[in-house]
């Protein structure tokens, strides 16, 4: 016993003395670095001062994500660095969407309310234009911070509207050119939204352009977002000083049949994209017992163009008009999860699906510091005594329905939409346009959706009572998109009042 206690305590001993000897050395050791380092510290600066000094590309993105929400400075802070701006991202490979003819596009039954002769809503004067503070919030702060909810308002007389002159713009397709098809009245290219507590922002092309420098904004959806697309397309325009330096980098002219485009603003070094997707989940195709090859839509499978979305730096979504019509709305051995086809599914729980898998390929792959995702609510349909495939009609209509239940009309897939986008990760601004759209009743091609050759006489049978004459409805959407680039800088500092 007292053996073993001696050898142990001997032990410790020895094992101070070691401790003692480690510890000096490496001080010693560790002074010696020091010095050292001190030494070759000039050396070491030199070589880095001759080290090429190249504008990271790191740097630039910094400050480019800074300046898409930045109002204040964007332009200097771009061109600070002698560096070249952010060069536009690569022409994508051309085109190669099978130019299917698209159908024609199915609206949802809306019947609407007989011209109401109420009193038109005031004029108010504008002008409340926002001052850009430096706001110095988070840049993808809340919508409400902006103290006015520009979705709640209504339409009144502005003798300054439309933006661009019916017919002065080439990208225009004929199904929404229509004064070029003859319509012939223009009061309803005359009213301008206006929130109920402040004013949107006077729109400015030029400064619109400015704010899109080195970027990239892609819409994608169906054709009532190449609708808005063609919308945005001529409000940009406008801000050129040649107009001719804008042009779709293949040289495609906008038709329903094709489904992708670019357009290169040359002097501001960025593009305006169109992606059609109809339901922003995978479409495919089975053969069923009989042979022949029915469409079926997978729910929980992005779309096949979710590859191009990833390249934009403003995106704008939508979705809707396609799951009120024939088997999409019927379900029957149409939708699939998995391998797994359903022998009949309801559309609206289909929707949802389909949103969340949208909701969370962004969530997974959309850089919030970098990219700003819009989703445009639903733009609502006018037609009277029917729809749209069996005799509806909004021709003749004049007006907007300046009040009534119709106004107050949210269909259940957009509060699906509210849902979704609530749940998730990456803040999605809601263009929640489907209230002002509700009064615009006077707004749609009704038969001015194809032009009326000489002497062929224009059939009242199929009107188009969904999509937008443009200019028209779609220009307040982009203005939209431009104010949430306006404020949401603001966001604290001027509160509209
Ligand atoms: C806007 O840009 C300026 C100058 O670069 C910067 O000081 C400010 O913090 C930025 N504001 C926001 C909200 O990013
Ligand atoms: C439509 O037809 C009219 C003549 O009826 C013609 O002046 C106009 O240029 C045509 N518009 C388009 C887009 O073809
Ligand atoms: C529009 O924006 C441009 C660029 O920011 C600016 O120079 C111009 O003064 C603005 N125009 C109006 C009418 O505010
Ligand atoms: C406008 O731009 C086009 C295309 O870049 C060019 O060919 C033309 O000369 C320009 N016109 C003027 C007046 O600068
Ligand atoms: C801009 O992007 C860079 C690089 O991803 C990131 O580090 C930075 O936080 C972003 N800035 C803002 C204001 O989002
Ligand atoms: C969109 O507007 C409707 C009224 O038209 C409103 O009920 C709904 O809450 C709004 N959605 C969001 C997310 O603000």
């Amino acid at each position: 016993m007292a053996v073993a206690t001696t050898t142990s305590n001997s032990t410790t001993q020895k094992n101070r003395y070691t401790f003692t000897a480690l510890l000096f050395i490496t001080l010693f050791l560790f002074a010696i670095f020091v010095f050292s380092k001190r030494a070759l510290e000039p050396s070491l600066l030199l070589y880095k001062d001759l080290l090429p000094k190249i504008p990271s590309f790191s740097s630039s993105l910094t400050h480019s994500n800074l300046s898409l929400l930045n109002s204040t400075t964007p332009l200097k802070v771009a061109v600070d660095p002698p560096s070249p701006p952010l060069p536009c991202p690569p022409p994508p490979p051309s085109g190669t969407d099978s130019p299917s003819p698209e159908p024609e596009e199915p609206p949802t039954h809306q019947p609407i309310s007989s011209n109401s002769e109420t009193d038109e809503p005031t004029e108010s004067n504008d002008g409340t234009e926002q001052d850009p503070g430096s706001g110095n919030g988070n840049p993808f702060g809340e919508m409400g911070e902006i103290g006015c909810d520009l979705y709640a308002g209504t339409w009144v007389k502005d003798e300054h509207y439309p933006l661009y002159e019916p017919r002065s713009c080439p990208y225009v397709d004929e199904a929404f050119d229509c004064q070029s098809n003859g319509r012939s009245d223009s009061e309803y290219l005359k009213w301008r939204w206006k929130p109920q507590g402040c004013d949107l922002p006077r729109f400015n092309a030029t400064d619109f352009l400015v704010r899109l420098r080195g970027k990239k904004l892609m819409l994608v959806g169906d054709s009532m977002n190449r609708n808005q697309f063609e919308s945005i397309l001529c409000l940009l325009r406008e801000g050129l000083h040649n107009k001719s330096r804008m042009r779709e980098i293949h040289g495609h002219k906008i038709t329903k049949g094709r489904g992708y485009f670019v357009f290169k603003f040359e002097d501001y070094d960025c593009t305006v994209e169109f992606v059609r997707s109809h339901f922003l989940v995978k479409e495919g195709v089975r053969i069923n017992a009989q042979g022949s090859s029915n469409p079926t839509l997978s729910i929980d499978q992005i779309d096949k163009t979710a590859k191009r979305w990833k390249r934009a730096d403003i995106l704008v979504f939508n979705t809707g008009h396609w799951w009120a019509h024939g088997k999409t709305a019927r379900g029957k051995s149409y939708y699939k999860e998995g391998d797994y086809l359903y022998p009949k599914f309801d559309a609206s729980e289909a929707y949802r699906r389909a949103l969340r898998t949208w909701a969370n390929w962004i969530d997974h792959n959309i850089n919030p510091s970098k990219q700003l995702v819009f989703y445009r609510g639903y733009s609502s349909a006018h037609f009277r005594g029917g729809d749209w495939d069996s005799g509806g009609s909004c021709n003749g209509e004049k007006e907007p329905v300046l009040s009534g239940a119709i106004l107050d009309n949210y269909p259940l897939k957009m509060k699906i939409v509210d849902e979704v986008i609530k749940d998730m990760r990456i803040p999605v601004r809601l263009l929640n346009v489907t209230r002002l759209t509700n009064f615009r009743k006077d707004g749609h091609p009704s038969i001015y959706g194809k032009n009326a050759t000489a002497g062929k006489k224009v059939s009242t049978r199929k009107q188009d009572c969904s999509h937008w004459c443009v200019p028209g409805v779609p220009d307040a959407w982009n203005e939209l998109i431009y104010a949430t680039l306006v404020l949401q800088k603001t966001n604290s500092k001027s509160k509209i009042s």
